[in-house]
């Protein structure tokens, strides 16, 4: 029988439901000593800012059981050496490029969006709306992540749909009592689809010298230990949408993928696996096309929001 893995992501054709995690796949030409990123249905950029950023100070990452807690505070070159010298890279592979964008309140989000565009530097957007590790949103509700508020969020996706054309995702923060709110809040402001999940703000204590084990105290939690808090909001979020929902959070192999497309995702998204395993995404990708056959399945539609009750 012949599977095909394509599949269409709020306008962006894509040749299978695989990309990889921002920030954990810097601009794909760090991988591609372990594998062809071409044979990733996407690659997605480590958050770009107008101007370069070096981050938080050191030590940024700690292992915890199970996964990680990185507190890097969205380390980039920058919009302009992406464009220069990230961009020629990616651009001689046959794979679409989400790029994915932070900014200092909803115009630098626009004016990031509509330069990619301009410039050719990406085929879709993913507004990162819930970094845990900068803090400098201001709501009626004092300090937040955008992504925390849901008026906030509709109102910074409404500013970055009107500037651009390409397919818009809006990456949420778990952190939230309910992920619905927000996430319709991106769909009414014209999101194309949402990225769930960020990671889960969390930290960690040296018991014997009594200081946190991150330079920036908190840090965000991710890998293995996230993936049924992943997988729960987007069965939450895929039911309440009209939207496709990109899922992610500690998926490691194929069985974890499809975790994801039963519980309502439309493609998902490998990010620390990628430390342990350089070529996890892959495997996941051929993993699927062999789970589909197996399974007497001709694409992935046939799974998405497919969990028997
Ligand atoms: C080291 C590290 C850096 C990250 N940087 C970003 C980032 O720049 N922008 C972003 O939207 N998400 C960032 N994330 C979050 C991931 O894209 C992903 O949402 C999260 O890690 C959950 O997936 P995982 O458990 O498979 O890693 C980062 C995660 C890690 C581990």
């Amino acid at each position: 029988m012949s599977v095909s893995l394509e599949i269409n992501l709020g306008g962006l054709h894509m040749k299978n439901p695989v990309t990889v995690a921002s920030g954990t796949f810097g601009y794909g030409q760090e991988y591609d000593a372990y594998f062809d990123v071409a044979q990733l249905g996407a690659v997605t950029t480590k958050s770009l800012t107008l101007k370069p950023r070096a981050g938080n100070k050191p030590p940024r990452l700690v292992e915890t059981p199970a996964g990680m807690l990185n507190a890097i505070g969205l380390q980039n070159v920058g919009l302009e050496a992406y464009l220069e010298h990230k961009l020629p890279f990616l651009r001689q592979k046959d794979v679409p490029i989400i790029a994915n964008i932070y900014g200092h309140g909803p115009d630098e989000y626009a004016e990031l969006a509509r330069l990619l565009e301009e410039k050719g530097g990406a085929d879709a957007i993913e507004a990162n709306l819930s970094c845990p590790n900068v803090h400098d949103a201001k709501s009626s509700r004092g300090t937040v992540l955008v992504a925390q508020d849901p008026e906030l969020v509709c109102a910074y996706t409404k500013t970055i749909r009107s500037a651009t054309s390409l397919p818009l995702y809006v990456k949420l923060t778990p952190n939230v009592a309910t992920i619905v709110e927000p996430a319709l809040a991106a769909q009414e402001g014209g999101a194309d689809a949402v990225s769930l999940i960020n990671t889960l703000i969390g930290m960690a204590i040296d018991p014997e010298t009594r200081r946190p084990r991150l330079a920036n105290i908190v840090g965000g939690l991710s890998g293995p230990c996230i993936r049924p808090v992943a997988v729960k909001m987007v069965w939450d979020a895929a039911r309440a949408l009209d939207i496709p929902v990109i899922g992610m959070g500690g998926i490691c192999s194929t069985e974890d993928a499809v975790q994801f497309f039963l519980a309502g995702a439309s493609a998902v998204a490998l990010g620390s696996m990628s430390f342990r395993q350089p070529d996890a995404a892959i495997r996941v990708v051929n993993g699927l096309a062999d789970y589909l056959e197996g399974h007497e399945l001709s694409g992935i539609a046939a799974l998405v929001g497919g969990m028997a009750q």
